[in-house]
């Protein structure tokens, strides 16, 4: 069993990981809107790799006998860039 403070803490963890997966996910889409594929795969693949953490401590909590609390998950930041993709328009 997990003490209150110990499953706090993992909680708080979780929420960070999938923090961290929407940012290299944000951070993707921009790289895919200016057409920077490759740029944009490599996120992505950051972002299911911080997926992955995040269910590493969900799957933790629960093996141990303590509850899993899911909390709203911060928005990113606006990327913004003086660059625009050629052939494209900001809206
Ligand atoms: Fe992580």
């Amino acid at each position: 069993m997990l003490s209150k403070k110990m499953q706090d803490a993992l909680n708080k963890q979780l929420n960070a990981e999938f923090y961290s997966a929407y940012l290299y996910l944000s951070m993707s889409a921009y790289f895919q809107s200016v057409n920077l594929g490759g740029f944009a795969n490599w996120m992505r693949v950051q972002a299911q790799e911080e997926l992955t953490h995040a269910m590493k401590f969900y799957d933790y909590v629960n093996e141990r006998g303590g509850r899993v609390v899911l909390q709203p998950v911060e928005g990113p930041p606006r990327w913004r860039c003086s660059r625009t993709p050629t052939g494209t328009s900001r809206r």
